[in-house]
């Protein structure tokens, strides 16, 4: 099989692979390009898809209220642990006055450590890490924890303190 014409044309080869080096490079660009618009658009419906299947699921169902404590049952100043919304979720009441009343989750938003409250400083204080947060509203005044306590909604009826929910992140002051 003859590979050259002969020494002085062009080999057989550049017939057959009629594509330069330059134009080679174009095409991976070409194909390159190609690859980065089909993966934004694969990208793009998927979020797409998770916007719609999060506004089709809706809001979460609001969490049950449950009685914690009696307010005759804490002096100003004494704390209360309960569980809430389940079993696994340790909480803390405190009577900062007589009339009012702040409850938190005891996870320490670092590392999860319980908190607890130091009257003498009235402020949570987490051990692990020297980690403290205010009591007036659970924000953080010290320490490596990176967020607020989460924060109990309590509703005083009549004798009887009901937890009623809980809200989270920063928050311009906590009220019973
Ligand atoms: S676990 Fe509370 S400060 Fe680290």
């Amino acid at each position: 099989m003859k590979l050259f014409r002969d020494r002085r044309s062009t080999p057989l080869w550049r017939d057959e692979f009629a594509i330069d080096q330059a134009d080679e490079r174009y095409v991976n660009r070409r194909q390159f390009s190609k690859f980065l618009v089909l993966t934004s658009l694969g990208m793009l419906v998927g979020n797409v898809m998770i916007a719609v299947r999060s506004w089709l699921r809706g809001a979460p169902p609001p969490l049950p209220a449950a009685p914690v404590a009696t307010a005759s049952e804490i002096p100003v100043g004494a704390v209360k642990l309960f569980n809430y919304p389940t079993p696994q979720d340790p909480c803390i009441l405190v009577r900062v006055a007589a009339e009012r009343f702040v409850a938190y989750s005891q996870k320490c938003t670092h590392l999860s450590c319980a908190v607890y409250y130091e009257a003498a400083e009235k402020r949570l204080e987490c051990p692990c890490h020297q980690g403290y947060f205010s009591v007036e509203d659970g924000s953080v005044l010290q320490g490596p924890p990176p967020r607020p306590l989460p924060r109990v909604v309590i509703e005083q009826r009549g004798e009887t303190l009901v937890a009623t929910g809980i809200e989270t992140g920063a928050r311009p002051g906590g009220h019973a």
